[in-house]
């Protein structure tokens, strides 16, 4: 395992005052996607950020409710009693488990990690960049291997980039922003060839959502691989993406040293987040319907590109990636206009992104969108 000591701290001094400077949107590349004043205004309609539109689960709001009272307390027995359950669900250690605020923070910790050992990420691309950008901030060079023609990610090619200078390969599956998914074995293939000297990053915030569901984790390989590093969130399906919780998976002495690196030292998250998170891991039933209602959502969208002739890819995640040649330029500024927030990142040339909202909102993102159709 190649997470060292070295320059830790006075390097990530630096690498922190870069984003001192920038901000963590910044590093996302969205700042402007979606200042304060909208939030919460009903004539706003936020498909821009894959939120959960039914979220938190009615269990989550209760717990959040009564922590309120121990908020004087540190949160420490609530990070061991969500490892706790967090192992158990995932027939692993407590110590398996490194809690975080968001899975931003474990994603921009291997990011320096990298970074600051001028080493380099390799990763296909299009990908959700947080590790990139911060990697590269640090001094990470960043190496893209090419999606095929259906904007899947290519293992064998991105196997075969791997060289003596590759530090860590980042993997996130299903992929942001192509919402295409990798056959669990292929990926379990992919993971047991790569050179144990280089680290995996394996990005599973939609996982929930895929066809595979949890089956198509890497847990299982938490045990075998001494340099895979799994980040999850409660984010999406879980619907807490403003409570801020997420978490990394990996060997004992990666997340050790993860936790050693931790500029919050493991306690950036709270109570809030923390019983909320629990309660949700104890309600199942809402993450299937979640589930199940993303599924309606998507067809909705899926129905009308169809009809219109948009190519998209079909999504295991909560948001639809597609082509952007049917419809007007500058799609995105006139459905800001119309009070609709979908995404484009620079990066995606000739692709937008649409989340999924409820279907109503779907309904209405179709009946405007359509408005743009050349
Ligand atoms: C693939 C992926 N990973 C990680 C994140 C970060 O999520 P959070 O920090 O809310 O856990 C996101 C957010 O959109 C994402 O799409």
């Amino acid at each position: 395992m190649s997470i060292t000591r070295r320059d830790w701290i006075r390097q990530s001094l630096l690498a922190s005052a870069t984003m001192l400077v920038a901000g963590p949107h910044v590093a996302q590349g969205c700042a402007s996607e979606r200042p304060d004043e909208i939030l919460g205004k009903d004539d706003f309609i936020l498909l821009n950020w894959n939120e959960n539109p039914y979220g938190p689960s009615e269990v989550a709001k209760q717990a959040v409710g009564d922590a309120m009272k121990y908020a004087n307390r540190y949160p420490d027995e609530k990070i061991n009693e969500l490892k706790e359950k967090l192992a158990k669900k995932n027939g692993l250690k407590p110590a398996n488990f490194l809690l975080t605020a968001g899975s931003t923070e474990v994603l921009s910790l291997l990011g320096q990690h990298v970074g600051l050992q001028r080493g380099e990420v390799l990763t296909p691309f299009p990908t959700f960049p947080t590790a990139l950008r911060f990697g590269e901030r640090a001094g990470a060079t960043i190496k893209k291997v090419e999606l095929d023609a259906n904007d899947r990610i290519d293992l064998d090619q991105t196997l075969g980039a791997i060289s003596d200078k590759t530090t860590m390969v980042f993997i996130c599956n299903p992929n942001n922003p192509t919402g295409t998914e990798l056959e669990t074995e292929d990926l379990k293939a992919f993971c047991r060839k790569v050179p144990e000297n280089v680290l995996i990053c394996v990005d599973e915030a939609y996982v929930e959502y895929s066809n595979a569901g949890m089956k198509g984790s890497m847990v299982d390989l938490v045990n075998e691989l001494p340099n895979l590093v799994i980040c999850r969130t409660f984010s999406k399906a879980y619907g807490l993406a403003g409570l801020r919780m997420g978490y990394a998976i990996s060997n004992v002495r990666n997340i050790q040293a993860l936790r050693d690196r931790h500029l919050g030292a493991e306690i950036s998250t709270g109570w809030p987040p923390l019983v909320a998170a629990s309660a949700s891991l104890d309600d199942p039933e809402f993450i299937n319907t979640c589930v199940a209602k993303n599924a309606e959502g998507k067809q909705i969208v899926y129905d009308a590109y169809d009809r219109w002739g948009v190519k998209y890819n079909p999504s295991s995640t909560n948001f639809v990636y597609a082509r952007d040649d049917r419809f007007e330029k500058d799609l995105v500024a006139k459905m800001r206009a119309k009070g609709i927030l979908i995404t484009k990142w620079p990066t995606m040339t000739d692709h937008f992104r649409v989340s999924i909202g409820k279907p109503e909102h779907m309904r209405m993102y179709v009946k405007t969108v359509e408005e743009f159709l050349v």
